[in-house]
């Protein structure tokens, strides 16, 4: 995908911290964008040893940064250098976003509600629903605390380490004590019986995500109802064994991409005060998936 972008004394700066970086889609999503809107701005990748955070966050004030996205490994290590945190990033504990604003740093996570975008988009409304969530990292968090947000009837959390999903449950039960949330080891017969008795269920796992595209975190001996939406977070492939599986059930499905989207939209929207344009973002990411 082409696009031109001036970078000049003028261009505000935003960037991505992580160890390694050079595999996001990120860039390519915000500069596609920023050109899109000639938006003067500018997103570049920027490689930070995990003992460096606190001196690339010095930095970027220095350099006069906008902002900043912040992946793997930084996302936790970030959150004690900030002067603010919203509300997501306080309850998943995690920061994805960073915006530098008179010399103070505001720290969000934006995958929360970039997953429930994604459902909107999707026409998946979760309110009232029963939700099984695959896995117990930092991803499920973002979902767990989204989908609490937004009034699900309740929610089971199956992680394959069971102590790590009841860490999760006990953490965000205590922030939302009317929810309903309980916990499984992910197994099959876990799933066999949980299968009817949900109306969504999200896969949050790295299961199936690229190198691993054989694999899928439910396994094929156990049916998918097909009144039941499943929603997978990966989106490297964005047709995985798990969607391939659902549909082959007759059941609806959502894909990765579109979180992965209104994630960066939001980032966006912070940083440059516009309306992030969500074709141009998925298309841009699109075309970095496709080798282009
Ligand atoms: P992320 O921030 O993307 O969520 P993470 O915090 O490393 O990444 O979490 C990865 C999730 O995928 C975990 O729930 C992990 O399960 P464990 O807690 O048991 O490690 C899950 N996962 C990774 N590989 C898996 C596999 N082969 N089978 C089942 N679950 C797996």
């Amino acid at each position: 995908m082409e696009f031109n972008l001036t970078i000049a004394g003028t261009t505000s700066l935003v960037g991505l911290i992580g160890w390694p970086v050079e595999h996001s889609l990120s860039p390519q999503m915000h500069n596609a964008a920023f050109a899109e809107l000639g938006c003067d701005f500018a997103y570049v990748p920027l490689p930070v040893r995990p003992e460096l955070v606190e001196q690339a966050l010095k930095g970027l004030m220095a350099l006069n940064f906008v902002g900043t996205n912040v992946t793997v490994p930084h996302k936790q290590a970030v959150m004690r250098y900030l002067d603010e945190l919203s509300e997501a990033a306080r309850l998943t504990g995690a920061v994805n976003t960073i915006h530098i604003q008179n010399g103070h740093l505001l720290g969000y996570n934006t995958d929360a509600i970039g997953f429930l975008n994604s459902l909107e988009e999707a026409g998946c409304d979760p309110q009232g629903m029963r939700v099984a969530v695959l896995g117990a990292g930092g991803a499920a968090r973002a979902v767990v605390y989204a989908l609490a947000r937004s009034g699900v009837d309740s929610m089971m959390v199956l992680n394959r380490t069971a102590e790590r999903a009841a860490f999760l449950v006990d953490d965000l039960n205590e922030a939302f004590p009317d929810s309903t949330m309980t916990f499984k080891a992910l197994t099959s017969q876990a799933l066999a019986a949980v299968a009817d008795q949900v109306d969504l269920v999200v896969n949050t796992t790295s299961v199936g995500m690229y190198p691993d595209v054989e694999s899928s975190p439910w396994p094929a001996d156990v049916p998918m109802p097909a009144q039941v939406t499943f929603c997978d977070l990966v989106y490297n492939p964005l047709e995985t064994v798990f969607l391939t599986q659902a549909r082959a059930a007759g059941a609806p499905t959502i894909d990765g991409l579109g979180m992965l989207v209104h994630q960066g939209a939001f980032a966006f929207e912070k940083w440059t005060g516009q309306a992030a344009p969500l074709e141009v973002m998925r298309q841009a990411c699109l075309s970095k998936l496709a080798g282009a």
